[in-house]
Formats: structure tokens, C-alpha cells, sequence
């Protein structure tokens, strides 16, 4: 493991100069591929023997954390990315990884979110995933991870197909958003989006409710990104575009396992929407909540 600096401050020229040479040297090279659109001040490429993969840090201190997101933009793709959170104390701290598109009115806001909030020395992260289409989200599920996130790198994919958008983690599926634009229930169809993570402070609401603020003692915290993966779309013969993409479409025959999507749901899942009596008192269930 490199020793990442022990502040989160750099000077930005300097350090370009330093990954046009490193990005030569990396096999797998995430400079390529995306863009550090916040706090480019505050965040590191750095790579690792044996194999040499380039690593993103994104870097947080009092001032503020970083974020990123993919160069290009898609419509349906598979996109799998190996993360390694803040260890120890990172109450109070949200490390995100999500899809969203670019510009898009709040009407036809659509995201797909997987956010990790950090907790006490010793007590779990909380994985809280929410899907937004049209601007309205209130689909929260959120779960424990049958692992310390922090100690080691873990795959997180988001498979968004014109089927059903899966969650998954080290490829198990733990959530799965089915396309039931049939029955009246919205699902993003028509806009790219790009793949978007970001650490960053909210130790008003993360942790435990806000009872638990950020440590800026044990600061500068870092999330590590590496080995992003984006299989996307190509139209299939005959079809113009992939937002014309058939539910059927050969292009995503994957599948999903049923039988372990159940299991994550009854093993990890702590939180759902589908559940929640309290959130729709006055409401419906959304449509989805009823169908299978
Ligand atoms: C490094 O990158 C290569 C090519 O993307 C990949 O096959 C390999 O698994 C990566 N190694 C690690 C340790 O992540
Ligand atoms: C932090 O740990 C406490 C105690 O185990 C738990 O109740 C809470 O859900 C955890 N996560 C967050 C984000 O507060």
C-alpha cells in the first residue's frame, strides 16, 4: 500500500507534469478515463507495485473533499470500479460513487446512488443506495456489507440495461430496479449519464443521525478508486440508437441471479423503502413497491 501524504494540499501543475510520465507507465490507467471536477487539489493518482494499476485518492480536510467523474457519458452501460474507504474513525464522512446525468433539469433528474456513510472506530458503514427518476427519488435501501470496506479494495458495479438497473457488490446483486415503464412506474430510458464518486463531508446527517461529527484530528481521510470498467451500449442491428433498445435486447443477456439478490436482500439489507410504513403514511406505496 503507497503511504498517501499526510495533507491533502498539492500544487496542481506540478503534479500534471508528474501523471502525464506515470500515465505511461500505468497498465490500467484511470487518468484516461475520467475528470476531477472538484478539489483537484485535494485528490491523488498514484500507482502500486506488483501490478502497476493507477489509483485515484480523493482527499478530504476541513476545506473541503474531491470528486470525479467519467470523461465520456452513456447510455446503458456496466460500469464496475474497485474501492477501498476511509478506515477508522471516518464518522461523519460520505463516500459516493453514482450515475447522473449532465445538466439535466430537475424534472428529468435521474441518478442512481450508492453512498457509503462512514461510522465510529470499530462500528460498520451503512451502504444507502437511492434511484431517482424524473426528479423524484424516496427509494432508499440501505445495507451492511459482510466486510470492512476499508480494509481492501471491493468491486461496486452498477449494471444499468434496458431491463433493470442492479447494485451489485464483488458481483452479488444486493438491489434490482426493474424496467416496469409497462406498468406506469418511470425508469431512465432516454439520457447518458456519467459515472460520478466524491468524498466528502456531511457529519450534519451521516452518521447516526448527525450525533457523531467528523474527527478533523484524524484528518486528511482518503477514499481509493481503481480498475474502473465500462462496457456500454452499441445499438443492436437495426435499432438507431440504445434509448431504442428493445427490454429484450440480446445486448444485455446477463441475467440476474434471483437466488442470491434474495439472500443479500434477507442477509444485509437494513433499510427499505418498499417497508416503510411511515414514509408513505399519507401516500401510496410507489407503483413499484406493489409489482414483483
Ligand atoms: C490491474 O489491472 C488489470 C487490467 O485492468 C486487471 O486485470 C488486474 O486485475 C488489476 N490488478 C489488481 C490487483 O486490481
Ligand atoms: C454506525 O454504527 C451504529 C452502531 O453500530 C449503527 O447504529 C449505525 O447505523 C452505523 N452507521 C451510521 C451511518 O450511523
Amino acid at each position: 500500500m503507497a503511504s498517501l501524504p499526510s495533507s491533502c494540499w498539492h500544487w496542481v501543475p506540478l503534479l500534471s507534469l508528474l501523471l502525464v510520465a506515470m500515465d505511461e507507465m500505468a497498465m490500467a490507467s484511470l487518468y484516461d478515463d475520467i475528470d476531477v471536477v472538484w478539489g483537484k487539489d485535494h485528490s491523488f493518482f498514484y500507482t502500486d507495485a506488483p501490478d502497476d494499476n493507477q489509483t485515484l485518492a480523493l482527499c478530504l480536510d476541513k476545506t473541503h473533499g474531491s470528486a470525479f467523474h467519467t470523461k465520456e457519458a452513456y447510455l446503458y452501460a456496466r460500469f464496475d470500479v474497485d474501492l477501498m474507504l476511509v478506515p477508522d474513525n471516518s464518522a461523519g464522512t460520505v463516500t459516493t460513487l453514482y450515475l447522473m446525468p449532465e445538466d439535466a433539469p430537475w424534472e428529468y433528474h435521474d441518478e442512481v446512488d450508492l453512498e457509503f456513510l462512514g461510522n465510529a472506530t470499530g462500528e460498520p458503514y451503512t451502504l444507502h443506495t437511492n434511484i431517482f427518476v424524473n426528479g423524484v427519488g424516496h427509494r432508499v435501501q440501505q445495507f451492511r456489507l459482510w466486510f470492512d470496506p476499508a480494509a481492501d479494495f471491493h468491486t461496486y458495479s452498477i449494471d444499468w440495461n434496458p431491463k433493470r438497473i442492479t447494485i451489485l457488490v464483488d458481483g452479488v446483486p444486493i438491489r434490482d430496479f426493474k424496467n416496469n415503464e409497462k406498468d406506469g412506474v418511470p425508469f431512465p430510458t432516454w439520457q447518458k449519464m456519467r459515472l460520478q464518486g466524491s468524498l466528502w463531508n456531511a457529519d450534519d446527517w451521516a452518521t447516526q443521525g448527525g450525533r457523531i461529527k467528523t474527527d478533523w484530528s484524524a484528518a486528511p481521510f482518503y477514499a481509493n478508486y481503481r480498475n474502473l470498467r465500462v462496457s456500454w451500449c452499441q445499438p443492436s442491428p437495426g435499432v438507431a440508437w440504445c434509448g431504442d433498445e428493445p427490454p429484450e435486447s440480446t445486448w444485455f443477456e446477463q441475467g440476474l441471479d434471483a437466488a442470491a439478490l434474495r439472500n443479500a436482500r434477507d442477509t444485509h439489507m437494513i433499510y427499505d423503502y418498499c417497508n416503510d410504513d411511515n414514509q408513505f403514511k399519507a401516500k401510496e406505496f410507489p407503483k413499484e413497491c406493489t409489482l414483483d
